[in-house]
């Protein structure tokens, strides 16, 4: 960063900004040295410009934000082949401005053929990689049935208006950005065994370097034929029947009758009260909304905002709540449809309460005593969480104050690694969101036990956490985050930021986070979100520290009561971008 004193407008800007913030609490960014994208009558921020820009259009023609989130959903489809999808799914969370709200699940469903054992050996053990490559690893896929699903209760406009930017984007292609031209590289290796995966993304050996255009042909054929017939041109027809073919010749179970029996489900978002502000989440399958308004509620016997951010007492707090929600989540959480989650149990502050009763200033709680389990749950204790994660998250809201928070998956980086013959379009990996086997922790080092064990066309239990923030009637954070079993703590910390900090949203996006999840005990780091001495005072309290790479990539939106309009604050971590309107 250039250092202060060569920048003295910036330092005068800074001044005066601050002295708004002591006066009235601006959601600006006190920190960036570039101004916020702003927008008045609206604001989209997705993982990229391209998709952003396709939002913002639809809101320019009148569309609202549900629209537009149709159309950044389809658009992440062809310019973020590692995690934008129409072969996997997703969580969309809507607050129209007349107070309705919605949850819509389009999370993929284990085949009917699917069983609890799908992934074990003759001895029982997991068999390594089964549930992440290849075509047993696919689940069956929600994502064009759910965004349908959207835009037919809460959207204004056809499938046809929304769908074409990602139509022209496909066909007539569009300059690679760094970070996907070195994605597209990995996956030519890495998709070694899948032949019609090189030949699309890898381009048969040779993948687009930054800045060369991408065409996708095939993909904006299969466009072109769900804008023509809606999500029966996915679910049945020639599209359904290279879907089966490709899962079936990769050793998968998927079957035209998964396909055709494939149905979204319009839920009730799970809510909470935090300082005044409703919060409005995804309720199971995800364990993101629980999880998230449970840590919420534990914190509510902390002064958080008394506290040194980021010093040892702070991280203490956060750490504890979030070991005490990840090990209930392990055992109570599941698809509710097959399970029964206590929701309301874990939403009350009597459970915040009596959970958070152990708490001790100054000591660690270990792992251990916070749920004792058996010798497999306890070897996951060696598990190291991942790097490479893919998901994306992107947030809209309209002039009208509609607001929509959606978290859209293929799971791992490039999913399964099938791509589907001819169609132009990855499968996801999302079965391993299952517990393959009580205590054995899956990619993301998250542990399950019955509640999340697989049952035919039973949904895999998520940690996606798209959510909207609420105070007085009106929306005023949009947040949510890629980043595996690190979502739920990244969505908390950046809303904390906010209102405990209060930083504008662009700062609280930015800060560097942490992260525990129970098992394995430690607390994981991103570089710098941790000075030394605080390190130092948290080993002596008996935790562990790991430095790790960057967590999540936090797509977010401010309102701004200065100026009564909308802060984009797209993460740094990724490419994302965000476009006001
Ligand atoms: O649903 C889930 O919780 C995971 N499949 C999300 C994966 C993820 O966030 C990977 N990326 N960053």
């Amino acid at each position: 960063m250039t250092p202060l004193i060569t920048r003295p407008f910036q330092l005068i800007a800074r001044t005066l900004l601050m002295s708004l913030f002591l006066i009235g609490g601006i959601s600006n960014s006190l920190l960036a040295w570039d101004p916020p994208a702003y927008g008045q009558n609206g604001m989209v921020v997705a993982h990229d410009e391209l998709a952003a820009e396709a939002g913002r259009k639809v809101l320019a023609a009148g569309g609202n934000a549900i629209d537009a989130a149709v159309a950044v959903g389809y658009a992440l489809a062809v310019t973020y082949p590692p995690a934008g999808n129409i072969g996997g799914g997703g969580f969309m969370v809507i607050r129209m401005a007349d107070g309705r709200m919605a949850a819509i699940d389009y999370r993929e469903k284990a085949p009917a053929r699917a069983n609890r054992d799908m992934f074990l050996d003759d001895s029982g053990r997991v068999v390594p990689g089964l549930s992440l490559q290849g075509g047993l690893a696919v689940g069956v896929p929600g994502t064009v049935a759910g965004l349908q699903m959207a835009l037919d209760n809460y959207g204004t406009m056809k499938l046809k208006e929304v769908i074409n930017p990602a139509i022209d984007l496909a066909k007539r292609g569009f300059p690679v950005n760094f970070y996907l031209s070195y994605a597209l590289h990995y996956l030519n290796q890495a998709a070694a065994k899948y032949p019609e995966t090189v030949r699309v993304f890898g381009r048969d050996g040779n993948p687009p370097k930054p800045g060369e255009i991408f065409k996708q042909p095939d993909l904006a054929r299969t466009l072109k034929t769900i804008r023509r017939k809606g999500p029966a041109g996915f679910y049945q027809g020639k599209v359904a029947e290279k879907l089966v073919e490709s899962v079936q010749a990769a050793g998968g179970i998927i079957s035209l009758e998964d396909l055709e029996n494939y149905q979204p489900v319009l839920r009730r978002p799970v809510t909470g009260e935090y300082k005044g502000y409703q919060v409005l989440s995804m309720p199971p399958p995800s364990s993101g909304g629980i999880a998230l308004i449970s840590m919420l509620n534990m914190l509510k016997q902390f002064e958080l905002d008394t506290m040194d951010w980021h010093g040892a007492d702070y991280v203490q707090v956060l750490t504890e709540v979030e070991r005490r929600a990840y090990a209930d989540r392990s055992v109570w959480f599941g698809d509710a449809d097959y399970w029964p989650v206590p929701t309301e149990t874990l939403l009350s502050m009597a459970y915040a309460n009596t959970r958070m009763a152990d708490f001790v200033w100054g000591k660690a709680t270990p792992s251990e005593m916070v749920q004792p389990l058996g010798d497999a749950a306890m070897d996951s204790l060696k598990a190291v969480l991942r790097e490479s994660e893919e998901t994306t998250h992107y947030s809209v809201v309209d002039k009208w104050g509609n607001a929509v928070s959606t978290t859209t998956t293929l799971n791992w980086t490039f999913g399964s690694l099938v791509t589907v013959n001819d169609c132009g379009f990855l499968l996801n990996d999302e079965m391993d969101d299952f517990s393959a086997k009580p205590g054995v922790p899956n990619a993301f080092g998250l542990v399950g036990n019955e509640a999340n064990a697989i049952q035919p066309n039973k949904r895999m239990l998520s940690s996606m956490t798209p959510t909207i923030f609420v105070k007085n009637d009106s929306v005023r954070y949009i947040i949510g985050t890629p980043g595996g079993s690190t979502i739920i703590t990244s969505v908390m910390q950046v809303f904390l930021n906010a209102i405990e900090e209060r930083m504008g949203i662009v700062d609280a996006v930015r800060m560097p986070r942490v992260h525990h999840q129970w098992l394995p005990d430690v607390i994981y780091i991103e570089p710098y979100a941790l000075g030394p001495e605080t390190i130092a005072a948290l080993e002596r309290n008996g935790y562990r520290v790991v430095i790790r790479s960057t967590i999540g990539e936090v797509n977010a939106i401010g309102w701004d009561p200065i100026f009564k309009g909308w802060i984009g604050a797209p993460d740094q971590r990724g490419a994302a971008a965000a476009v006001g309107y």
